[in-house]
């Protein structure tokens, strides 16, 4: 049987994010459950400001084989100004509808403060929609907060963050072949 296999795509250029650290949380547990994960920081795949004009770039293809192998997705970002970051739309505008439709997708926020990181995934609900993407009901935002001193997430954070990744392995045995 095929391996199921997620892409898990990040919004932060930080190289000391929080996304990337509570992704990598979600890519654990889903690895021990036999899942494939494809992992897109923007660090290490940076893509340019969206522009048609312009030839696809070698980062965006690759994206898009990574997404056409996936059954789903779980996207991070941090809150920017009450929102999700330039970063993660820029990923998104790279591809298409027919790259992300009806893929389920889990979502994630970082932000500073403690009772922000909603209406950043509120917001990626409302743009996963317009991609035809159902969004499982799991959802984590994460704060600055939640690291210690050792730069680690709490074991109640990683709690929290896990029920994500627990959301998507529902979503995954649940979808029947026809
Ligand atoms: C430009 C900018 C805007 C921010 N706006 C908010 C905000 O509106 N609300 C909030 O709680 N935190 C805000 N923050 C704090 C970040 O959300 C926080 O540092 C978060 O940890 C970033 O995630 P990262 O570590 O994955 O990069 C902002 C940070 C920056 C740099």
């Amino acid at each position: 049987m095929k391996m199921q296999t997620i892409t898990l795509l990040s919004g932060s250029m930080n190289p000391n994010s929080i996304t990337r650290k509570s992704l990598k949380v979600i890519e654990k547990a889903l690895q021990s459950k036999n899942i494939e994960t494809h992992f897109v920081c923007p660090r290490e795949y940076p893509l340019p400001i969206y522009d048609f004009t312009q030839e696809e770039p070698e980062n965006t293809k690759l994206i898009k084989k990574w997404i056409s192998e996936s059954d789903g997705l779980i996207v991070g970002s941090p809150e920017y100004h009450g929102g999700y970051t330039g970063v993660i739309k820029n990923i998104l505008d790279h591809l298409t509808i027919e790259d992300l439709s009806r893929k389920p997708v889990g979502l994630l926020a970082a932000s500073g403060g403690m009772k922000s990181g909603i209406s950043t995934l509120n917001s990626l609900r409302v743009v996963f929609r317009s991609l035809h993407c159902p969004v499982i009901v799991e959802q984590t935002a994460v704060s600055e907060g939640e690291i210690g001193d050792d730069g680690r997430l709490s074991n109640s954070s990683q709690e929290q963050i896990l029920s994500v990744a627990r959301g998507m392995i529902l979503e995954l045995k649940n979808r029947i072949h026809v």
